[in-house]
């Protein structure tokens, strides 16, 4: 399908499958890295463009919809001479950058915001980048950012000769507020192979591979957990409970099982019936109590009744503290699983 739009105020075209995404379409075949992909699933906001004038999450959104449509992404809020927009020069002057890669989503939502509300309020700039998460600045210094378009400058401008303690806009900040910083997944050689994860459709199950050859014959390689020399990862050296290929077993939906490459083209051709991997699905394990009831599978074969803990706190005479407390209030407190792996 062709798919002609209005990008950044140009007239472009786009030819492939409708339902590519935007975000994919504007990066891997447009050129327009400065849209960042964080989850590729609407949670983090680093998509974040303006389409028709307001903020989407490019990853959630197909090509075919843009058809005759406004896209605008931060490659278009400088200037054609390079000059940069006064919002960009604020977060460039509050530190409002820091690792950059929420920056391109962070100016589109606000340059929407901006369009609509002439002098918006602290709390609707924190309600229409609401959407975009940032793990590095707190989000103060954005909003300060965004605030200082619409009043008198919070901070003083670096004076040339400035002193130690001096204020600096960073050596990369201009990078990383047009969008042209180069991360990871911004650099690939235009000769890079492909992979391509097969990933589990089950929650929890067991698999078995068939004949590969046919598609060894096909592709580049097809990597199973057997060709991974040590297959695990995670945070600490000593729990590297998390196979980079599903072995036999799978643990979550989403698993990766297999890794087809080749050129993008070719391992996007290969149909699911085409992978030959037979499935037994089992019940999945969910939630604490599952997990601890006596009869639960364990999850993972080394940790006895489902625990990867226990104990780690040393603690005094209790008792006789809350004896003497005023009051005593008691609670169930549970926090999530969280890796810092986004980038
Ligand atoms: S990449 Fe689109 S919301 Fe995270
Ligand atoms: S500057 Fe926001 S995630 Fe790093």
């Amino acid at each position: 399908m062709k798919v002609a739009f209005t990008l950044n105020g140009a007239a472009a075209t786009w030819t492939g499958p409708p339902v590519t995404r935007l975000a994919a379409a504007l990066r891997d075949d447009l050129g327009l890295t400065g849209t960042k992909v964080g989850c590729d699933a609407g949670d983090c906001g680093a998509c974040t463009v303006l389409l028709d004038g307001r903020q989407v999450c490019a990853c959630l959104v197909a090509i075919g919809q843009v058809e005759g449509r406004s896209v605008e992404t931060v490659e278009g809020l400088a200037g054609a001479d390079g000059t940069l927009a006064r919002l960009q020069k604020s977060f460039l002057a509050h530190g409002a950058a820091q690792c950059g890669i929420c920056t391109p989503g962070m100016l589109m939502a606000a340059e929407e915001l901006l369009r609509q509300v002439s002098r918006p309020s602290r709390g609707e700039i924190e309600d229409a980048l609401g959407g975009v998460l940032c793990r590095c600045t707190g989000y103060t210094k954005i909003v300060d950012a965004v605030l200082a378009t619409v009043e008198p400058p919070l901070m003083v401008a670096p004076s040339a000769g400035a002193a130690v303690g001096a204020r600096l806009p960073r050596v990369d900040g201009y990078a990383k507020v047009t969008g042209r910083d180069v991360f990871g997944a911004d650099g690939i050689p235009a000769d890079a192979l492909w992979i391509r994860v097969v990933r589990s459709p089950h929650a929890r199950g067991r698999f078995t591979l068939g004949d590969l050859a046919p598609l060894r014959r096909r592709l580049a390689a097809v990597l199973t957990a057997a060709d991974v020399p040590f297959n695990g990862f995670g945070i600490y050296p000593d729990i590297k409970d998390q196979p980079v290929l599903a072995d036999g077993i799978v643990r979550y939906r989403g698993e990766a099982v297999l890794a087809l490459v080749d050129e993008r083209a070719t391992v996007l051709s290969i149909r699911d019936d085409e992978v030959p991997i037979a499935w037994a699905s089992e019940p999945p394990v969910i939630g604490i109590d599952a997990a601890t009831a006596v009869d639960a599978p364990l999850v993972q074969a080394d940790k006895p009744k489902n625990l990867l803990l226990d104990g780690g706190v040393r603690h005094g005479d209790a008792a006789a503290a809350f004896a003497g407390c005023a009051a005593v209030a008691e609670g169930v407190f549970e926090t999530a699983f969280v890796e810092h792996a986004y980038h």
